[in-house]
């Protein structure tokens, strides 16, 4: 990888700002000063060292965090007017990091954010059916019949009935198992059955569950562990 490249992804600032940097000689490779920003590394073998501050001491290819999405916070890179969840996340390593889909600015939990776009696209793919489990409050208990036709799969407006799903009140909250990822799907299944979510958390994806040491706005790296059960 270029020199000028890897300072970029550790979020250094603008080309610009990075070809300055190297010519001024802010930036040493294995101890000498370099000053080509065209010059070739290896993050993983080379010690690059910027301005006193090492930076490939912990560097990965890849990232992979666990957030809790707050309520509040929108699952964007970039908003002009709401905090997203790339705000959250303060790694000094930032770029390229994106959430892998999205929650409802008013639904908290279990968010991964990745640079790796092909795990990302994995656990999206509508192939793959990676299950997305839900904690749902809803404004009436449901009944037996409301839980049976979320799982058989109810009319919310698309082309097709939603998918087979599990259903089931555990310590008096509807856990809810989907395999798609339409849009506002646990709130329009509800109101399919006439009822309405009042709060909504996501409590596991694939395998990986929320970590409930994690407080709303608290993330932390995925453990190898968690990340194999994704992969
Ligand atoms: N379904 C919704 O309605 N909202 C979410 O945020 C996630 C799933």
């Amino acid at each position: 990888m270029r020199l000028d490249k890897f300072l970029g992804n550790c979020g250094l600032g603008t080309r610009k700002q990075i070809k300055e940097y190297i010519k001024n000689g802010m930036v040493s490779v294995d101890g000498n000063i370099i000053t080509k920003a065209e010059t070739s590394i290896d993050p993983n073998v080379n010690e690059i060292i910027f301005s006193g501050e090492c930076l490939t001491a912990d560097y990965k290819e890849f990232r992979y965090y666990l957030l809790n999405k707050p309520q509040g916070v929108v699952s964007a890179t970039r908003d002009n007017h709401d905090t997203t969840v790339l705000d959250l996340i303060d790694t000094g390593f930032d770029k390229d990091l994106a959430p892998v889909g999205r929650l409802d600015k008013d639904t908290e939990g279990l968010l991964i954010i990745t640079n790796d776009g092909k795990l990302s696209h994995r656990l999206l793919s509508p192939k793959k059916h990676v299950e997305k489990e839900y904690e749902v409050q809803t404004r009436e208990p449901l009944s037996e019949p409301a839980l049976k036709k979320l799982e058989e799969g109810v009319d919310i407006g698309d082309e097709t009935p939603t998918l087979p799903a599990k259903a089931y009140i555990e310590d008096g909250i509807l856990h809810l198992v989907i395999h798609e990822g339409r849009f506002h799907q646990v709130k329009r299944m509800l109101q399919a059955v006439g009822n309405e979510v009042v709060f909504l958390k996501r409590i596991r994806m694939g395998n990986l569950a929320l970590d409930p040491e994690l407080k709303p706005g608290e993330y932390r790296e995925l453990t190898d562990e968690e990340l194999n059960l994704l992969k």
